[in-house]
C-alpha cells in the first residue's frame, strides 16, 4: 500500500496506535502522519513512533473528536502540511464502549455513544472533505486508498442481522454502543452515495475482536493482526467497495 498522507484519530492506544506502527514501517511509508491524542500523558507510544520514524513526519495533534473547535485547529494543520496534495486516507478510529443493558440505560448513555462514534466520525469527514477532494483530484482513474478514501472503523456488533436470538445475552450489554455503530454505518453509507463521484472512497470495516482496552483480554485477535488484515485489505479496495461494511478481510457483513 503506497498512500502520502493519512489521518488516524484516536492513535494514542489500542487499534489506532497500531496502524501509526505498521504505516510508519511500509517499504513506501507515508510522509505525513496525523496521528490524534486527547491527553499529552497518553501520547508518549506515538512520541517515541515520531522520533524514530525516519522517512515520516508524524505530526502529533491534541484533538477530541466531539469538539469542533479541535478539528478545526486540526484540519488548519493539516492543510498547512499537505498543501495542494491533499489528504489521501482518513482513518476514523476513535471510539468509546461502555457497558449498560436496556434497563439501566440513560440518555446521557445513550447521547455519549451517538457522540462519539456516530456524529463525531461524520463531522471529522465533513471538515477534512476538502482535503480529501484535493487528494482525489490530483489522480484520474479508479478510486483507491492512495488516492483519497475514508476508513471508518465499525463494529460486527453494529450489525442489525446479525443480531439474531442465538446470541449470548452478555451480548446485549452494550446496546447503546451497538446502535452508534449501526447509526455509523447508515450515516457513511449515505456519504458514500452522495460523493461517489468524487473520487474518494467511503469504506466500513469491522477490525474483529481485538484484545484491546475495549476488546479486553477476551478478544480474538492480537492488535498487529487485526490491524495487518486491515492493511492488507485496505490495499486491494476499489470503487467496488464504495460505501460496504466489510470485516477486516474485506468479506461483506450484513447490516
Ligand atoms: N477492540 C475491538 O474488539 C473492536 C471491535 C470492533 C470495533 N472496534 C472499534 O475500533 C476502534 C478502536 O478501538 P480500540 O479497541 O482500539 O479501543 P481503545 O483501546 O479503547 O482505544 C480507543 C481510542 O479512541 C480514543 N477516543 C475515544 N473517545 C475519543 C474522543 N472523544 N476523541 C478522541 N479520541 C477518542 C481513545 O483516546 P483516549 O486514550 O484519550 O481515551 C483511544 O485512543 C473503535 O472505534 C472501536 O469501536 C474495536
Amino acid at each position: 500500500m503506497e498512500v502520502e498522507s493519512v489521518l488516524v484519530t484516536g492513535a494514542n492506544r489500542g487499534i489506532g496506535l497500531e496502524f501509526v506502527k505498521q504505516l510508519v514501517k511500509l517499504p513506501k511509508p507515508p510522509r505525513f502522519i496525523f496521528a490524534t491524542f486527547r491527553n499529552e500523558s497518553t501520547a508518549k507510544a506515538l512520541q517515541e513512533i515520531q522520533d524514530e520514524a525516519k522517512q515520516t513526519e508524524v505530526v502529533l495533534i491534541k484533538m477530541d473528536v466531539t469538539e469542533a473547535e479541535d478539528i478545526d485547529k486540526a484540519q488548519k494543520l493539516i492543510e498547512e502540511k499537505v498543501g495542494d496534495s491533499g489528504l489521501n486516507l482518513l482513518i476514523n478510529n476513535a471510539g468509546v464502549l461502555r457497558y449498560q443493558n436496556f434497563f439501566d440505560i440513560t440518555e446521557e448513555d445513550m447521547l455519549f455513544h451517538f457522540r462519539n462514534n456516530a456524529i463525531a466520525p461524520v463531522m471529522v469527514l465533513k471538515k477534512m472533505f476538502p482535503l480529501l477532494q484535493k487528494a482525489a483530484a490530483r489522480k484520474m482513474g479508479g478510486m483507491s486508498v492512495s488516492r483519497a478514501a475514508v476508513l471508518n472503523i465499525a463494529a460486527f456488533l453494529g450489525s442489525v442481522t446479525e443480531l439474531t436470538e442465538t446470541y449470548p445475552e452478555k451480548w446485549l450489554t452494550v446496546m447503546s454502543y451497538r446502535t452508534s455503530k449501526a447509526a455509523l454505518n447508515m450515516a457513511m453509507r449515505v456519504v458514500a452515495l452522495t460523493v461517489k463521484d468524487q473520487g474518494v472512497l467511503v469504506v466500513n470495516m469491522c477490525p474483529g475482536w481485538v484484545k484491546t482496552d475495549m476488546g479486553t483480554e477476551n478478544g480474538l485477535l492480537e492488535i498487529a493482526d487485526s490491524v495487518s488484515s486491515m492493511m492488507e485489505t485496505l490495499a486491494r479496495l476499489d470503487e467496488s467497495h464504495q460505501g460496504v461494511f466489510v470485516n477486516r478481510k474485506g468479506k461483506t457483513i450484513p447490516f
